[in-house]
């Protein structure tokens, strides 16, 4: 018999220079398997006297016992080595910044038209909305536009299959509304138009918001005092300078384009205004005799002025955007400053 403690000294040598788990028990199997040295020991006892084998016996399993007690040591130390291995792989740099997450914000189209809205719901005014897919007769008949007539070419208008088209402007909404409501009434129509147009300053779909004010009383007097008021407060200047040009446009009689000051020069002149310093900012006027028959008001007892404007023009000249596109393009470059 092999001196016991000497294999003892031998197998806790070589666990010890083992590094991985599977050649762990591949030398365990060397000493406590079915053929292991210690194993065979176990079995040559018979051959001994019997006064002996007990001893020889107990002195087998003790050591079969601290070979077990060596094997866990060894496992447990490669273990904690592999998980702190893993640990360091994995590490992480709580220093590192951290990425944070994206907080969208309105359009800075969508936070004009709210600011519309609330200027105009502060004085009274109700907003409406209409469909974006009109026919003839609330696109333009109704608005006194009779077919042939020459403001239709002006419009640039998608038709869809049926002969029905998408509204070139926000005007129905004034014929659905004035159809379904009696006066007198004061709202806002803002919305989705579409021409057939695409270019450095036009965009096939834009926003426009329709004002109509239906009374005994509405005059041009009160057209001229809401709109240059809503400037004021839309721009945010006291200062601002007003003026109405005479203009055409078939749904009202008399009708007038308004200017306001320039925004940017302060009406001295500049490549906003085109040197004049003065800015167009929307189209008004009486609503036509002709349009209210159509909805069946009586013209006799009832007057009513009518104004539409350009969303997207108004929120360049607020915010200082100089190309239309960028409203469209959506990035987020440009976006963001609107936050
Ligand atoms: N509908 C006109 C357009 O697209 C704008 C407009 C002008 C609306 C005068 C009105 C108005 O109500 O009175 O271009």
């Amino acid at each position: 018999m092999r001196d016991l403690d000497e294999i003892v000294e031998e197998a806790e040598k070589l666990f010890n220079a083992i590094e991985n788990a599977d050649e762990l028990e591949q030398a365990k199997a060397r000493y406590l398997g079915k053929s292991g040295e210690l194993t065979e020991l176990l079995k040559g006892l018979g051959k001994l006297p019997a006064e002996k084998r007990p001893e020889a016996g107990s002195r087998i399993n003790q050591t079969k016992n601290r070979l077990e007690v060596l094997l866990k040591d060894r496992r447990s130390s490669l273990q904690e080595k592999k998980l702190g291995e893993k640990l360091k792989e994995e590490s992480l740099d709580v220093t590192l910044p951290g990425r944070g997450y994206g907080k969208g914000g309105l359009h800075p189209v969508t936070q004009t038209l709210i600011r519309i809205e609330a200027l105009f719901r502060s004085i009274g005014y109700e907003v409406a909305s209409g469909p974006e897919i009109e026919n003839d007769f609330f696109n333009f008949t109704a608005l006194n536009i009779p077919e042939n007539h020459p403001a239709r070419a002006m419009h640039d208008t998608f038709y869809v299959e049926n002969g029905d088209l998408l509204r070139t402007h926000t005007s129905p909404v004034q014929i659905h509304f004035m159809l379904e409501n009696k006066p007198p009434f004061k709202l806002i129509a803002p919305g989705r138009v579409y021409r057939c147009d695409s270019d450095v300053t036009h965009t096939p779909m834009f926003h426009q918001v329709e004002g109509l004010w239906i009374d005994e009383q509405a005059n041009f007097a009160a057209l001229k005092g809401i709109l240059a008021n809503f400037m004021e407060n839309f721009f945010e200047r006291e200062d601002l300078q007003v003026r109405f040009r005479p203009s055409f446009f078939p749904f009202t009689e008399p009708s007038a384009e308004m200017d306001i000051s320039c925004v940017k020069c302060n009406g001295k002149g500049c490549r906003i205004c085109g040197h004049t310093g003065w800015l167009e900012v929307l189209g008004c006027g009486m609503v036509h005799p002709n349009v209210l028959k159509h909805v069946n008001i009586d013209s006799e007892h009832y007057t009513g002025f009518a104004f539409g404007l350009g969303v997207e023009r108004l929120a360049m000249l607020r915010y200082g955007v100089g190309d239309l596109r960028l409203f469209f393009e959506n990035d987020l470059r440009f976006l963001r400053q609107f936050n």
